[in-house]
């Protein structure tokens, strides 16, 4: 849908647009909260429970995901010709838990263990409520295989690499930054880097720049906080406002692959695997 304030400047469309962080691994510091009228105002939400338990990193933030990401996306991502209004309540409850799990488990349950940074963004409206979301997790690249690999996978990876090395030269890895492990230790065609996903706004709150400003934060969080100097993501290729939004920030393709993505079955109120042509986007931060 088109939008007829495009050009107005968002601070004014959207004056008390709130950008808040949660699922914080334990490496992250941040940058104070930045406080400018044309700038939204930030807020490390591990210092502010009201907003970090409340917001995403629970059930009512696996429903926004539901409800504005699988259900409301203009891609079909429903299984065959199933539509979101009939899916069944229970299948629709069924849907939030198994997101609620996934949530759990990628950003909040192994949080003092992780060994990956993993978090989320979300953008607040004026009347507190949420707008959108973003998420970050560092993953294991391989350029070779055209690979994202999974935050499990990956956490896997770089753990084995030092496990496997003599006690002395496990010691001098023993706080590397993980770009340094992979470098150092993993085979050259594989690298550690920063995956921006989940990307979601609701359909209410769309082409207001709320995206945008997503992605934006997400840079500075990456550059910033995680000590990176870039920013991936896997977009769907046929998701064309996606693309078109990352082409639209700067990002370039760096190499297209058939991947693994999910859809969801509305009957059976889960999520399925099915091989899609992807597209990895890539953004140097300077
Ligand atoms: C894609 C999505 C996140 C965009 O959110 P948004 O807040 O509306 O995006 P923004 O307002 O920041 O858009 C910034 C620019 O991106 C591009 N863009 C965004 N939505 C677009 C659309 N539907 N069609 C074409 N271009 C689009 C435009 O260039 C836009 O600038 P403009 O409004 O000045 O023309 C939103 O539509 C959404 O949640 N979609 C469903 C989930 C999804 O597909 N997520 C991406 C997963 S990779």
């Amino acid at each position: 849908m088109a939008s007829t304030t495009m050009n107005v400047p968002v601070a004014l469309r959207i004056p008390s647009f709130l950008l808040l962080l949660i699922g914080l691994a334990p490496t992250v510091s941040f940058a104070p909260p930045r406080r400018a009228a044309s700038a939204p105002s930030l807020r490390p939400a591990h210092q502010d429970h009201r907003f970090g338990w409340n917001r995403l990193y629970n059930p009512s933030g696996a429903k926004f995901i539901v409800d504005n990401f699988w259900l409301s996306s203009p891609q079909q991502l429903l299984l065959g010709d199933q539509s979101a209004a009939d899916i069944p309540d229970s299948s629709y409850m069924s849907l939030r838990n198994v997101q609620f799990s996934d949530l759990q488990e990628k950003y909040g349950e192994r949080l003092t263990q992780r060994k990956l940074d993993a978090l989320m963004i979300a953008a607040l409206d004026e009347e507190d409520e949420l707008a959108g979301m973003v998420t970050l997790e560092v993953v294991v690249m391989d350029t070779q295989t055209k690979e994202l690999m999974s935050a499990s996978t990956s956490e896997f990876r770089i753990t084995q690499s030092v496990a496997s090395l003599g006690p002395k030269q496990r010691r001098e890895f023993k706080n590397a930054h993980v770009i340094d492990i992979a470098n150092e230790l993993l085979p050259p065609t594989q690298t550690a880097v920063v995956t921006l996903s989940n990307l979601c706004v609701s359909p209410t709150s769309r082409r207001k720049g709320i995206a945008a400003q997503l992605c934006g934060e997400a840079e500075r969080i990456t550059r910033e906080s995680l000590g990176y100097s870039a920013l991936h993501l896997r977009v769907e290729s046929s998701n064309e406002a996606a693309k078109r939004l990352y082409e639209k920030l700067g990002y370039d393709v760096v190499f297209e692959s058939v991947a693994p993505v999910l859809r969801v079955d509305a009957n059976a109120g889960g999520f399925i695997e099915i091989d899609s042509e992807t597209t990895i986007m890539k953004k140097e931060l300077s």
